[in-house]
């Protein structure tokens, strides 16, 4: 049996990673890792490969930036040769970036089945590029690998019949076990005279924040009054990095290698490799995000979240875990996230089968076979 497994963006490489090494478990499985080039950057890709000890892809499509459609048909061109040549039995995709879409039609067109890792999440909001690429991806997709339960709800809703939906559990969060003991020697959080629980850690990268000067410049006001009260740490996406520079007084001061003791402010950085990461935010007092991964790490770690965004796909990481919705308000931010680092921040539990064992789930069903 031969699998291919598609990696594109930063935050695919935690979830191929344990995927990959599962399957590797089995003899008769042969799987190939495709990187599409969605990102390319060290610090957006080779980083996690080193990180996460993946193998070096065997393919590489080198389909690079541009507009959405330009992307989604760099990757399909390259990919459909690719799936011309190897005849597998199936593509694994996960998550919800253009390279998931991309190779997913590009697979179905070819009549190679498709297993989506991380199916059947919904934010319901069409104007995001990700609500798009779920929606279409699990369309097509002849087995849904879902992370929790409100995931099995909304494609059993869309008519997706049961035998083809799997509640597998949260795959990224097995790297985040496997990987947090070495996050945490690395020590950086104490190489930057940082005191656990009172500093704050920072990303931001939607289109819908950053993309926009008023949205931005209302956010950095909120996120400058919290700067004044502990450490910020903001690696800066590229995406922002752009729309950053464009507005005048963010206050950004460049984060030092070491401190005896960091003062107050925002400090911001290159985009930061996974293990370094993981050592901050793990003893955070909180972060402030809009990503979608970091609100699920963040309950795994049981720190604080207060999300950027009026809604979530990952509902559970409100209801059960540790995230809080803030929208693009300031004064919700600036109350909620100096509540968590005065240490009264939400505290909450760890959902169903985000146990570290996802990836040996779906190994063993992807094993089966998958039909069209
Ligand atoms: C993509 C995903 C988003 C994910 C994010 C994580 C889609 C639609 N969006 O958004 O879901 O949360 O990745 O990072 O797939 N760039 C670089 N170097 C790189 C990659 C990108 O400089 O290695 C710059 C380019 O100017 C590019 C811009 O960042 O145009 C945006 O990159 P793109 O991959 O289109 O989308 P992201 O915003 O990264």
């Amino acid at each position: 049996m031969k699998l291919l497994l598609v990696v594109g963006a930063r935050p695919n490489f935690m979830k191929a990673a344990p995927i990959l090494k599962a399957l590797r478990e089995f003899p008769e499985v042969r799987s190939l890792l495709v990187h599409t080039g969605q990102h390319y950057d060290f610090s957006m890709s080779q980083a996690f490969f080193r990180d996460l000890e993946l193998p070096a892809p065997d393919e590489h499509l080198g389909a690079g930036s541009g507009s959405h459609g330009e992307q989604t048909a760099r990757v399909m061109s390259a990919f459909e040769p690719i799936l011309a040549r190897e005849r597998p039995d199936g593509v694994i995709v996960v998550g919800d970036v253009n390279s998931t879409l991309a190779c997913t039609l590009s697979a179905v067109k070819l009549h190679v089945p498709v297993a989506h890792v991380e199916a059947g999440l919904r934010s319901f909001d069409r104007s995001m590029p990700e609500e798009v690429n779920r929606l279409v991806t699990d369309a097509l997709a002849s087995l849904l690998l879902t992370p929790s339960e409100d995931a099995d709800a909304h494609l059993l809703a869309e008519g997706v019949p049961a035998e083809r939906i799997h509640r597998v559990g949260n795959v990224m969060i097995d790297s985040l076990l496997a990987s947090l003991p070495r996050a945490r020697a690395l020590g950086r959080p104490a190489a930057l005279g940082l005191v656990p629980r009172r500093y704050a850690v920072l990303t931001m990268h939607r289109p819908s924040n950053v993309d926009e000067p008023e949205v931005l410049r209302r956010l950095l006001g909120g996120l400058a009054r919290v700067a004044r009260e502990a450490p910020v740490l903001f690696p800066v996406h590229p995406r922002t990095r752009r729309s950053i520079e464009e507005v005048a007084g963010a206050g950004l001061r460049p984060l030092p290698e070491a401190s005896g003791s960091l003062p107050q402010g925002l400090y911001g950085s290159e985009p930061m490799g996974y293990l370094d990461f993981l050592g901050l935010v793990a003893e955070a007092g909180v972060v402030l995000t809009d990503s979608g991964g970091l609100q699920e790490e963040t309950t795994a770690l049981g720190v604080p979240c207060v999300t950027m965004r009026e809604g979530t796909e990952r509902p559970v990481t409100v209801t059960t875990g540790t995230n809080t919705l803030v929208g693009t308000d300031p004064e919700r931010l600036v109350a909620t996230a100096l509540e968590a680092l005065a240490g009264r921040g939400k505290r909450g539990a760890v959902p169903l089968l985000w146990d570290g064992r996802s990836a040996e789930r779906i190994a063993r069903i992807l094993r089966r076979g998958m039909s069209l």
